[in-house]
């Protein structure tokens, strides 16, 4: 083991233990100590589901990538392994980047970034970025002998040496596939395919997809790509977006593309791009194939230029929990994994509750639990009169509370974690639109301490949202400036 990776599974063994474990999520994965990023290398290994992520230890913020790892057996208990990965090479010295995993002849494939630097002939420095491999047993990796294994000399004239990262591998009929990030002159943001039959010798097989409007961002990172129902979904996550309508919001977005895939000659024809999250934290989500046939997807439950931690907080970055996706009436839909059902204890519900100003409701409050709120006649067409306005305080106290406001009118809701305890610069608001016509408004909200996750009408939207609420904030409020009728059901999520 380099001194490198030594010195990292040191420093966290002895760091994590100081940090009060009642400060960190109990059922979502997050940083041991100093700073996490991306979801990598998320896959089945020896019947277990292993999750990697871009890591910082010795800092929280971002530095030098290490991969960090965590392993469970159901998704909602995770178990802290040593970091797996260091920038110990002359081609991965800058950090080893964001990638994914893969069994390959009974060892755990790691394929990842590594970031490096070249002189160029007038003496300066540049970047490159090349994908690497690494081999394991599931806890300890040896870096191949013959790295980078595919480099960026080996993509089309005019793509980018300095932007060609985030790999993502799959196996098909004895091929291995690789996508990976990528951007040309004159392609802001695309997405290179590559193939092999034993993980060393790889071929460029085509851009598989790109930017050819320039509409949807810079640099695509983390893409991902994969069957779903009977189409393909393109996922990727585009560099600074503007703004479009509520489906798009400034900056760093996740989306995916529905689309048709011709295997033979690597052609994906897409649909248009759709947000995978309508929230303030979510990004560069990965997924896998389990056993029994679900796909699931994880997501940085967390956002580039957000900084919603506490002062003294020596740790940043968690995961969503893991979603199951499905293809259905031509979208994805999302739907927290099912083994979270497992952990619902102290069920507490309500029926046909009448909310006119402010209700609490007896037993109704806490910040680790599964909440799902039933509007009735959520319709915009729905008689008037009754209510125009609906709101939802979680995490709330005298001090604290983050909003979310249905308008029944204009079918939005809008987030709003102002007062959620947030003490710098922090983008605060997001609205986004409700799509379906369904006469009830059902609204899920997974809350682990300092996160809110909502699935709105059974996982047709989602929006992931990170507070910085001390934990005895833990009352929920209801109101309405008419008369809204409601449905509750809570549980408390118990380890
Ligand atoms: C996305 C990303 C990846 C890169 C990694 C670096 O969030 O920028 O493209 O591999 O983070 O930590």
């Amino acid at each position: 083991m380099s001194e490198k990776l030594e010195k990292a599974r040191l420093y966290e063994i002895q760091e994590a233990e100081n940090i009060p474990q009642e400060e960190k999520p109990a059922f979502h994965v997050a940083a041991p100590v100093g700073w996490i990023n991306d979801p990598n290398g998320f896959s089945v290994f020896e019947e277990k589901v292993h999750l990697f992520y871009q890591y910082h230890p010795y800092s929280r913020d971002w530095g030098p990538m290490h991969w960090g790892h965590s392993v469970t057996e159901d998704m909602i208990r995770w178990e802290q392994f040593p970091a797996a990965l260091a920038p110990d090479q002359e081609y991965d010295r800058e950090g080893c980047f964001s990638g994914s995993a893969i069994e390959a002849d009974g060892k755990q494939a790691l394929i990842y970034t590594g970031v490096t630097t070249e002189k160029l002939p007038d003496g300066k420095e540049e970047i490159r970025q090349n994908q690497c491999l690494a081999f394991g047993d599931g806890k300890d990796y040896v870096k191949a002998e013959k790295n980078p294994v595919v480099t960026g000399d080996m993509l089309p004239e005019k793509c980018s040496r300095i932007d060609f990262r985030d790999p993502k591998i799959w196996k098909e009929e004895g091929t291995y596939y690789m996508i990976v990030g990528s951007r040309s002159e004159e392609i802001p943001g695309q997405v290179a395919l590559f193939s092999s039959l034993d993980l060393k010798e790889w071929k460029f097989e085509t851009i598989l997809a790109e930017n050819t409007t320039g509409e949807i961002g810079v640099m695509w990172e983390c893409p991902d790509f994969f069957p779903l129902g009977d189409r393909y979904v393109l996922i990727c996550s585009p560099q600074h977006m503007r703004a479009k309508g509520y489906e798009f919001h400034n900056g760093h977005n996740s989306l995916y593309f529905i689309g048709t895939y011709d295997k033979e000659n690597h052609i994906f024809k897409r649909e248009e791009p759709v947000s995978l999250d309508y929230g303030l934290d979510f990004y560069a989500p990965q997924t896998t194939l389990l056993p029994d046939g679900r796909r699931v997807m994880i997501a940085w439950m967390k956002s580039w230029d957000n900084c919603v931690i506490n002062e003294k907080q020596r740790w940043q970055g968690m995961m969503t929990l893991p979603r199951e996706l499905e293809y259905k009436d031509g979208k994805i839909w999302q739907h927290p994994v099912r083994e979270i059902e497992n952990y619902r204890k102290n069920s507490c519900s309500y029926q046909a509750v009448e909310i006119k100003e402010e209700k609490q409701l007896d037993g109704v409050r806490g910040r680790m639990i599964d909440l799902t709120v039933e509007l009735m006649n959520a319709k915009a067409s729905a008689g008037d009169g009754d209510y125009s306005e609906f709101q939802i305080e979680l995490a709330h106290n005298e001090e604290h509370t983050t909003i979310f406001t249905y308008n029944r009118k204009k079918q939005t809701i809008e987030i709003d974690r102002t007062w959620s305890g947030v003490y710098r610069d922090v983008l605060c608001t997001r609205k986004f639109q409700i799509t379906d016509d369904r006469e009830n408004l059902k609204l899920r909200f997974i809350l682990d301490r300092s996160s809110i996750e909502l699935f709105v009408n059974d996982g047709s939207k989602t929006a992931t949202t990170v507070i910085p609420t001390p934990a005895e904030a833990d009352e929920i409020l209801f109101h309405s400036d008419g008369k809204a009728v409601i449905n509750v059901e809570k549980y408390d999520i118990v380890l």
